[in-house]
């Protein structure tokens, strides 16, 4: 057993993970595996809520989420990659914390608001989409972590998550409610109450133009305007060609606008050459280089960072090894869960057996 603080996060298996995942968060998870025991949840019950047609799908982002992951760095000896729907904990919690969260309060979560928005859910959205804010409550309550680092729109879920550890550690364990957050496990407390941590970008854009809104866009698959981990050179060649960047280029009165120009939003994200960036920036404001220069540098900048996950990539390629990883990391994952769902049934004095999980492979 690892005597490191704990760290829990993860993503939803809906497609592959692009250059948005890595800088909100991936890339600090790969950092943190030396100071921190690291969980990775893949969420793939939580992908049902706008796939429930789609089990194929979902599958396939398990296992492609799984090798993004492998290939950015993580690393299966030291870190945990686990399956959700594989550690009955989490289930099992969901439901006795769903007691905890008042029904109105759910509603008023803005992701749950932007995500029926964004993704046009209208009214037609499973009960089960509600819940899922709960689940992930119970994601992370069940290793018991001391951070979870995420990107900007899972803050509203660490909330709910801060909201129910405070509210279970005061009905069942005895914790006084004036005490602080940070007081709660060295008086009697049960469940972290945890801080969330947030990464080096918190909305990465996309590669297109604005939205309607005149805005630029978030970085998402869904909007055709992503650099995946996974891509070839060649896409990101082409991907960088296309990019957007200041529509009034080389017109007298303005001849290079820096501001809300994705080019440069890459660079100043991605360049290490920090130098190089604010001379050619210069350059640029007035009118001395062209895009497709600033592209070509950005090009060699991107594929320094992903060529080395290609080459991981290529020894990670079989499936059942890939596999075997998940089944190590969701069963060390149980062993922690299933420790929090005893001390959780204790609290709550509802403990009458006692019971042991083990997983072995599909015959
Ligand atoms: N909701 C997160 C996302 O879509 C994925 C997730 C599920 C998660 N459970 C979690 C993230 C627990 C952090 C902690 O990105």
């Amino acid at each position: 057993m690892s005597t490191k603080p704990r760290l829990l996060t993860g993503d939803t298996p809906t497609g592959r993970l692009h250059l948005g995942h890595y800088v909100g968060s991936l890339e600090n998870r790969v950092n943190m595996q030396d100071d921190y025991e690291c969980f990775f949840i893949i969420a793939n019950a939580h992908a049902f809520t706008t796939r429930k047609d789609r089990p194929a799908e979902v599958r396939q982002s398990v296992i492609d989420i799984t090798k993004d992951f492998l290939a950015a760095g993580i690393d299966p000896k030291r870190s945990h990659i686990f399956v959700q729907s594989e550690i009955p904990a989490i289930a099992e919690l969901t439901f006795f914390f769903s007691m905890l969260v008042p029904y109105a309060r759910v509603m008023r979560n803005p992701t749950i608001k932007d995500e029926i928005r964004d993704k046009q859910l209208g009214s037609e959205y499973p009960f089960g989409f509600l819940l899922y804010p709960v689940g992930q409550v119970a994601d992370i309550l069940c290793v018991r972590p001391h951070v979870v680092p995420v990107g900007e729109d899972q803050v509203p879920h660490l909330e709910m998550a801060r909201e129910v550890a405070r509210r279970f550690n005061q009905l069942y364990c005895g914790v006084d409610s004036h005490l602080a957050d940070e007081e709660h496990l060295a008086n009697g407390g049960l469940l972290p109450v945890i801080e969330p941590k947030l990464g080096r970008v918190k909305r990465l854009v996309g590669t297109g133009g604005p939205g309607e809104n005149g805005q630029l866009l978030k970085m998402s698959k869904s909007l055709n305007n992503s650099i995946l981990l996974s891509d070839s050179a060649d896409d990101i060649k082409k991907k960088v060609m296309g990019m957007y960047t200041d529509p009034n280029r080389l017109k007298a009165t303005d001849p290079g606008t820096i501001e809300n120009n994705p080019l440069w939003i890459f660079h100043d994200t991605f360049n290490p050459d920090t130098q190089w960036v604010e001379e050619t920036k210069a350059l640029y404001r007035n009118g001395e280089i062209g895009d497709v220069a600033c592209k070509k540098k950005l090009i060699e900048v991107l594929d320094a960072l992903i060529a080395p996950m290609r080459e991981r990539r290529k020894e990670i390629d079989d499936d059942s090894e890939v596999l075997k990883i998940l089944q190590q990391g969701t069963d060390a994952t149980n062993a922690a869960a299933e420790e929090t769902l005893l001390l959780v049934k204790q609290a709550m004095k509802q403990d009458y057996f006692k019971r042991t999980i083990s997983l072995s492979e599909l015959a």
